[in-house]
């Protein structure tokens, strides 16, 4: 009986959270998705002869997603994702927990379902994707120069053993990733598309994966 009660008392609290959260982002709305902004194609490179010189310029305009919000609000230094284009701590308060979906009883999978929940009327959905959670402390872009960041993709201390063939499938082909161009009503998409930023990490990679100087 009492289980009973302190489960659903719990829901409720839970779900009272979630709506607030939805009516915060709903108030503060700055407006509909914005246009999309063009990725240059990678052709636009070629005039650059030195690989190294290439290889920089095509991270630059890749780093055009890497450093969008839609990819570094999961990509936080500390404990907390981040939401909004000002990346602002992610409300409510919710931490890594040990596998990166949350802490018992604020799992992202609490709100975050397994696609985006976009209801009639609002101006800010509800991101969603079967595999929604916080990317490990290692692989931290926000607040990083982007130099510093291709440092740390290419590294596989970091960036979860990946060799260089697997980033840039995961760049390329990643459900999660590719949420950046899809993220529901009210966020504004990466840059482009994810098939033409995968085209460039490639091409990146062709040149010799080098990396800004900062
Ligand atoms: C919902 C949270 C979330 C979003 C949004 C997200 N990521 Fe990630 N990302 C993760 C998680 C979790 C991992 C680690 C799991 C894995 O390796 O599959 C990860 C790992 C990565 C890696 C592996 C290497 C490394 O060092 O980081 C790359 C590259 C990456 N993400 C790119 C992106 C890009 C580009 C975007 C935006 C277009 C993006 N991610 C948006 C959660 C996210
Ligand atoms: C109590 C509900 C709740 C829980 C639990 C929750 N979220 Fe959220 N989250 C939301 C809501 C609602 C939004 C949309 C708010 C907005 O955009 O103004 C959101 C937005 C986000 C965004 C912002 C996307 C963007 O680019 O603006 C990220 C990133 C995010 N959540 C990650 C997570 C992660 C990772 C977890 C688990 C560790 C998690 N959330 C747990 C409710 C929740």
């Amino acid at each position: 009986m009492m289980a009973v009660v302190f489960s659903s008392r719990n829901l409720f609290r839970v779900w009272g959270v979630c709506a607030v959260a939805a009516l915060a982002g709903w108030s503060v709305a700055a407006g509909e998705t914005r246009n999309r902004q063009s990725l240059k194609p990678v052709s636009a490179f070629d005039h650059l002869k030195d690989s190294s010189a290439r290889s920089i310029a095509l991270f630059e305009e890749a780093g055009r997603v890497i450093q969008h919000p839609r990819c570094t609000n999961c990509h936080p230094p500390g404990n907390r994702p981040a939401q909004g284009d000002d990346h602002r701590p992610h409300q409510p308060l919710v931490t890594r927990g040990e596998d990166g979906m949350g802490a018992i009883g604020m799992r992202c999978n609490t709100c975050h379902g397994q696609a985006n929940f976009d209801p009639a009327g609002v101006r800010f959905g509800v991101p969603g994707h079967p595999q929604w959670h916080i990317a490990p402390v290692e692989m931290a872009w926000l607040g990083k120069t982007l130099g510093e960041i291709c440092q740390q993709i290419k590294d596989p201390q970091r960036n979860g053993g990946k060799s260089m063939q697997e980033l840039i499938h995961h760049m390329a082909e990643d459900t999660l990733v590719g949420w950046g161009w899809a993220p529901g009503k009210g966020r504004e998409p990466a840059p482009g598309t994810q098939k033409e930023f995968g085209a460039l990490i490639q091409a990146w990679a062709d040149a010799g994966a080098a990396c800004p100087n900062s």
